[in-house]
């Protein structure tokens, strides 16, 4: 089978059905984090159950077609001694791989930033596909502010997310492009648009500077919201913004849409991705890829406890259930309360 055919069948999968994507995976830093959050120390072992507890939970391929996993969690086991992507694959969710190695300061741009791991990644890709990976991620944040981003980081950050992605693709390996306008500041909802739209016209320039098949690759892009500081906008107006950008810069023949959550709570990020897909048919499936909104409510009944893992995977499953429904615009803030698992 040439590649050209494993990238369209790895494609077909991950946007199959309602479905949408379980990012897992965060950093050592963002882990230990999240974890504190909750009174959990990060040892591997505790990354391991937790990380084993979200691919064994029963029933989540109904719901989620593929999971990002962190470059320890390839190599890790489950209880039984199956590897994690295994694990992930036998319980029908395709396994996938973060391949950034994070972002630093942008030199001579002063609060910009850009994200490394070009270097070698060629060779770590043949080595993840090995352990099973068969799509990557690679996220480049972008600072709002009236003057941020830069011309600059904007062309630097679609650079290095274009090259990944032609990479990924030499390699056989599906790439989720992922340019995050963080939410973080006070910013506005319409600077949110403006900054976003200018983002991907430049995300997309590149990708076809370098050759990117766009039928091969998904895009994970933020929605458009405004700043943390500001109150949260109804979800008609995020899903109108969000929509409107989309369709002035995103090209029909890119296979899907999914969005990461960046800081929304979890109702949140249902509710306005139920309210973007009632917006009618759009060239793209618009679904989720989400890290803090469907793990949440799973970190905190869980806490560490063997004793809470059912519990735990309840709640994955509940946060699952709901944003599939959202994906087809059938979410309804009703439904968070309807029963344990949704
Ligand atoms: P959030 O949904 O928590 O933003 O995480 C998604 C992700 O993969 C960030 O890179």
């Amino acid at each position: 089978m040439s590649y050209h055919d494993e990238l369209a069948g790895t494609v077909q999968a991950l946007v199959d059905g309602p479905k949408g994507l379980l990012a897992a995976d965060e950093s050592g830093p963002t882990i230990a984090k999240r974890f504190k959050s909750v009174g959990v120390e990060s040892t591997e072992e505790n990354r391991r159950a937790y990380r084993s507890l979200l691919l064994a939970t029963p029933g989540l391929a109904e719901f989620v077609s593929g999971v990002i996993l962190y470059e320890e969690t390839l190599a890790q086991c489950d209880a039984d001694g199956t590897p994690l992507p295994q694990r992930a694959a036998r319980s029908g969710l395709v396994p996938g791989i973060k391949v950034d190695t994070g972002k630093i300061a942008l030199a001579h741009a002063s609060g910009d930033e850009i994200t490394q791991g070009l270097d070698g990644l060629a060779q770590r890709l043949e080595g993840y596909r090995r352990q099973g990976a068969r799509f990557a991620k690679w996220r480049a944040v972008y600072n709002v502010s009236d003057t941020l981003p830069s011309r600059l980081a904007m062309e630097v950050n679609a650079d290095a997310l274009a090259r990944y992605a032609a990479i990924c693709q030499e390699q056989g390996v599906v790439p989720i492009v992922e340019p995050e306008v963080l939410m973080d500041g006070d910013h506005t909802i319409q600077r949110c648009a403006e900054v976003t739209e200018a983002v991907l016209h430049q995300v997309f320039h590149a990708l076809h500077r370098h050759r990117v098949v766009l039928e091969h690759m998904l895009l994970k892009p933020s929605m458009v919201v405004p700043g943390k500081v500001q109150t949260a906008a109804a979800p008609d107006d995020v899903a109108a913004s969000t929509v409107r950008v989309l369709r002035r810069t995103v090209p029909a023949a890119v296979a899907g849409i999914f969005f990461l959550s960046g800081g929304q709570t979890p109702a949140e990020a249902s509710a306005n991705l139920a309210a973007i897909n009632r917006l009618g048919p759009q060239p793209w499936p618009l679904s989720f890829s989400y890290g803090r909104a469907l793990q949440e409510p799973v970190l905190d009944a869980w806490r560490g406890q063997a004793a809470n893992v059912r519990v735990a995977q309840d709640a994955l499953l509940k946060r699952a259930r709901l944003n599939s429904a959202a994906r087809a615009g059938r979410y309804d803030a009703a439904m968070e309360s309807a029963g344990r698992s949704g």
